[in-house]
C-alpha cells in the first residue's frame, strides 16, 4: 500500500471578489485512507454531494430539504429527461432567502448533455454547432439556477462508447473557455472510461477537476479510473454507491461492521468512500436518510475494515 499525503493545493481567484481563495484539496492514493479535508470543508461541503436526479416535481422541496439538513454541494443537469434543474434553482433560492447563507457558501454542479441523452425538451438549438449548444445550455442553467456562475460544469458523457470524437474535444474546448471566463470554477466529465479519461487528460489544455462515475464494487470501486484521477489530481465523484452494489452491501461482513458501529449500512459505504478519496453522491428522498448520511459520513473505519470493503467483490 502506497502512502502519499497532500498532493496538491489548488488556487483560484474567487469570481465574485478579487480575493484569492486557496483550497487545500488533499488528494490521496486511491489505496490509502484519507481522513481530513477540513480546510475545504470549512469553505463548502464538498465531501458529500446531494444528487437531484429523478425527483421531478419534488425537486424544489427536496433540494431545500437537503440544504436545510446540511448539504452544501448540489448536483444537477440541464437534462429534463432525468432532472428538473429549475426546481433545483427554486430550492436553492428559497434556502438563500430564508437562511443566513450566501451563494458562495454553496457548491453548484450541473452538466451539458448531448442531444442523444435528452428527450425532446432541449436546452439548446440542436442545429447549432457544438460550441453554441454548450453556451446555450450553460446560459439556460444559469437562468434555471438563478446564479451568475457555476462551481463545477460537467460533460455528462462522451459522445461515443470508445475513444473521443472531434465533437467531444469541441465541447471540452468550449467548457475550457467558460472556465477561463470565470463563468465556471471547475470543469469535469462523467460516465467516462479509463481510455477516454486518459485521452482527454493528454489532449486538453485544462484537465478535468472532477470525474463523476457510477461506482461499481465489482470494478474495485472503479479503481482503474480512481488511479488515473489520483495520478492527475482529479477528484473522483462516485454515484450509485448503494444502488449499483446491492449484492455486496448486503454481505454479512459489511452488515457486521455496520452493527459494530451501531450505524446503518449506507453510512458505512459512504464513509468508506470518503476515506478512500471518493466524493460520494447520495440521492435519497427522505429526511431521515439525509440526516443519517450526513452524520454517518464521519465514521472512521479501521484499515482492516477499509480493506475488507475494498475487496468485498474480489473472488
Ligand atoms: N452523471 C450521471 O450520469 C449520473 C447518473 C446517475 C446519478 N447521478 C447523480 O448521482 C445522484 C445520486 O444517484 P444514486 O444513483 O447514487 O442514488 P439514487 O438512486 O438517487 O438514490 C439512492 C437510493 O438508495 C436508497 N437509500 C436507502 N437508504 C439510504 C440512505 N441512508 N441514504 C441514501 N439513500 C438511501 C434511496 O431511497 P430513499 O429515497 O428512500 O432514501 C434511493 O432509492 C443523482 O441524483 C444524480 O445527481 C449522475
Amino acid at each position: 500500500m502506497r502512502i502519499r499525503q497532500i498532493l496538491s493545493t489548488w488556487e483560484y481567484k474567487d469570481m465574485k471578489s478579487s480575493s484569492i481563495t486557496i483550497y487545500n484539496i488533499q488528494v490521496f492514493d486511491c489505496n490509502t485512507i484519507r481522513d481530513d479535508m477540513s480546510n475545504l470543508r470549512e469553505k463548502i461541503n464538498p465531501f458529500f454531494m446531494y444528487g437531484t436526479a429523478w425527483k421531478e416535481n419534488r425537486t424544489e422541496n427536496l433540494t431545500l430539504m437537503s440544504l436545510q439538513s446540511g448539504f452544501r454541494a448540489i448536483d444537477t443537469a440541464n437534462q429534463k429527461k432525468h432532472y428538473f434543474e429549475e426546481g433545483v434553482g427554486k430550492g436553492i433560492t428559497r434556502f438563500l432567502e430564508s437562511e443566513d447563507f450566501q451563494r458562495q457558501d454553496l457548491f453548484i454542479q450541473t452538466k451539458f448533455t448531448y442531444e442523444e441523452g435528452q428527450d425532446k425538451r432541449l436546452p439548446y438549438d440542436p442545429k447549432a454547432d457544438y460550441p453554441t449548444q454548450v453556451k446555450q445550455s450553460f446560459q439556460s442553467s444559469l437562468d434555471h439556477l438563478k446564479t451568475d456562475y457555476i462551481d463545477s460544469y460537467i460533460l455528462h458523457g462522451p459522445s461515443t462508447d470508445k475513444g473521443l470524437a472531434d465533437k467531444d474535444y469541441e465541447v471540452w474546448e468550449t467548457m475550457e473557455s467558460l472556465q477561463k471566463d470565470r463563468l465556471t470554477k471547475y470543469i469535469g466529465i462523467s460516465n467516462v472510461s479509463a481510455n477516454q479519461l486518459q485521452l482527454l487528460i493528454d489532449k486538453a489544455s485544462i484537465k478535468p477537476t472532477f470525474v463523476q462515475n457510477r461506482c461499481f464494487a465489482r470494478l474495485g470501486w472503479d479503481k482503474m479510473i480512481r488511479e488515473i484521477c489520483y495520478e492527475n489530481d482529479i477528484i473522483y465523484q462516485g454515484f450509485s454507491l448503494l444502488t449499483a452494489n446491492r449484492n455486496f452491501i448486503s454481505d454479512p461482513r459489511i452488515k457486521q461492521i455496520a452493527a459494530s458501529y451501531g450505524e446503518p449500512t449506507p453510512s458505512i459505504i459512504f464513509s468508506f468512500a470518503k476515506q478512500i478519496g471518493i466524493l460520494p453522491l447520495t440521492g435519497t428522498s427522505k429526511q431521515v436518510h439525509m440526516n443519517q448520511d450526513l452524520l454517518g459520513i464521519d465514521i472512521k473505519l479501521t484499515n482492516e475494515e477499509i480493506h475488507l470493503i475494498q475487496s468485498i467483490a474480489d473472488i
